[in-house]
């Protein structure tokens, strides 16, 4: 007998739910955007109650279109966008505020202040993170900050705070299970990485109670169980990681040195550096991989702010493309030599420069310039930002000679290629490219006994296509060379 498996994939523009089959097999899937926040410059936020509603849709969507129901179903997988920050009242379940978003930048001066004030190294030290709005911390301060009696009433637990996956799980199953997993928890800035438990010192630094927090299990656990009402009988929830986190066990990165790369709104390349938390010397985070049996795994992270979203603005903002597929036959017709620059730094900048005061800019524009340029430039951007952080890997030591790729934009073969070549680094593309879903899957399929052992899952991970650098160094070099330039000129650091 078949033996299916949910997961539930919350991320930044849209919620989406794919049933799996135990060969990891994608059966049927459903997805629903939902609205986006931009209240003032820089703060990007989401109505937690559309998250929670969008989930649930897709899900019973998703069992429809699989011809199965939830009897069938030997778990579920969550996997989310991280650091988005929901904090609800646990009598009523209704959230106190909208969900502030990871990229939301309200708390750069804060950020600025705690740095200055010379905590930085702690924080890093702690948590493998730096001061940054991005993380979920002072997020919740500003919270309490705000919103008229939160602080009192989360002091004496009234209140609950999640990030996406402890707010659906806490829905799933009516209100009876707080929780999260250890690599959700490694991204709040409150959790310690080393002792794998929340730090009273960061929880005093950044001013939050306790009494808000969820517990934090591992990553393949049995979180709950959801009520009959939502699916039609009751499921346990096995597994939950954050997105990047989740990919990487969807593609497979279970041995150190094995590296992805995910393009979804932004792109998120993580290392697996083992039961090892390398601190790097070159503005890289130091995060969870995940964590099995309670044993950590750890990774290096670099984190871009943008990817998709950049292309999602040339289609919607400016209307250049009316299709994102539309960019790879613009590229084409431009090449690679393209003496236009897009640093798509809308909400600052992530990994290696942490600017959250960076604005984005085109540069090198000429009376020729026309949207073929702007386009292609907003596609290179892509290539180049990761440029910049497997240059910072490299710096910190490591040796990366293939990098796994997934998400929404890697359909793009121009896109993968100039990718190679930018980064003189082999780049795989896997047969499944649907890995943040598919590594929730295995989590829950793990807990469950669908999956037996990390091996076995290894041994479903299979190349679609490889592409491999073949680009001049000289070319190279100076494509390159002209990205820094134009990234010099927007930071401010
Ligand atoms: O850290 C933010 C990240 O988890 C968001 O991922 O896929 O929604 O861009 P995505």
């Amino acid at each position: 007998m078949t033996r299916y498996l949910l997961a539930i994939d919350q991320g930044t523009t849209s919620s989406r739910a794919i049933v799996f089959d135990q060969m990891g097999t994608s059966v049927a899937a459903d997805q629903q955007e939902f609205h986006q926040y931009f209240p003032k410059d820089g703060w990007v936020e989401h109505d937690a109650r559309e998250i929670w509603d969008s989930s649930l849709a897709v899900c019973r969507s998703a069992l429809g279109k699989a011809g199965i129901k939830a009897s069938d179903l030997a778990g579920i997988g969550i996997t989310n966008q991280r650091e988005t920050t929901v904090i609800w009242d646990r009598a009523t379940g209704e959230p106190i505020y909208h969900a502030i978003v990871w990229q939301d930048r309200r708390t750069a001066s804060w950020c600025t202040k705690l740095k200055s004030d010379g905590h930085e190294d702690s924080v890093v030290e702690r948590t493998g993170l730096l001061i940054d709005p991005y993380f979920s911390a002072t997020k919740i301060a500003w919270i309490l900050d705000n919103v008229d009696g939160a602080r009192a009433r989360a002091e004496s637990g009234e209140l609950a705070f999640g990030t996406v996956d402890s707010w659906l799980l806490w829905n799933l199953t009516d209100g009876k299970s707080h929780r999260t997993d250890a690599t959700n928890a490694s991204r709040t800035a409150l959790f310690n990485i080393h002792t794998q438990d929340w730090d009273d010192e960061l929880l005093a630094l950044f001013r939050v109670p306790r009494a808000l927090l969820p517990e934090v299990l591992d990553s393949a656990a049995d979180y709950g169980t959801s009520e009959s009402r939502w699916l039609g009988s009751p499921v346990i929830i096995a597994g939950i990681a954050g997105d990047q986190h989740a990919a990487l066990v969807g593609q497979a990165c279970f041995s150190p040195g094995m590296a992805k790369s995910t393009y979804g709104t932004g792109c998120f390349l993580m290392l697996n550096t083992g039961d090892q938390a390398v601190r790097s010397e070159n503005r890289l985070l130091t995060t969870m991989a995940y964590r099995l049996n309670g044993k950590p795994c750890y990774a290096v992270e670099g984190s871009i702010f943008v990817a998709g979203a950049a292309m999602q603005w040339l289609r919607d903002g400016l209307k250049l493309i009316a299709h994102a597929n539309e960019s790879a036959a613009h590229a084409e017709a431009v090449g690679v030599e393209n003496p236009v620059y897009l640093v798509p730094a809308f909400t600052g900048l992530g990994a290696p420069h942490w600017d959250p005061h960076a604005r984005g800019a085109i540069m090198g524009l000429t009376r020729d310039t026309g949207i073929g340029e702007i386009v292609t430039a907003g596609l290179q951007s892509v290539c180049y930002q990761t440029k910049d952080l497997v240059r910072a890997i490299q710096n910190d030591g490591a040796r990366l000679e293939t990098l796994r790729v997934d998400g929404g934009m890697v359909v793009n073969d121009w896109l993968m290629q100039f990718l190679a070549d930018i980064l003189n680094v082999t780049v795989d593309r896997p047969k499944v490219t649907e890995t943040t879903a598919l590594g929730a899957a295995y989590l829950a399929g793990l807990q469950t006994g669908v999956f037996d052992s990390l091996e076995q899952i290894s041994g479903l991970w299979a190349c679609e296509r490889r592409f491999r650098p073949g680009m001049r160094p000289a070319l190279r070099e100076s494509l390159y060379a002209g990205w820094l330039d134009a990234v010099e000129r927007v930071c401010n650091n």
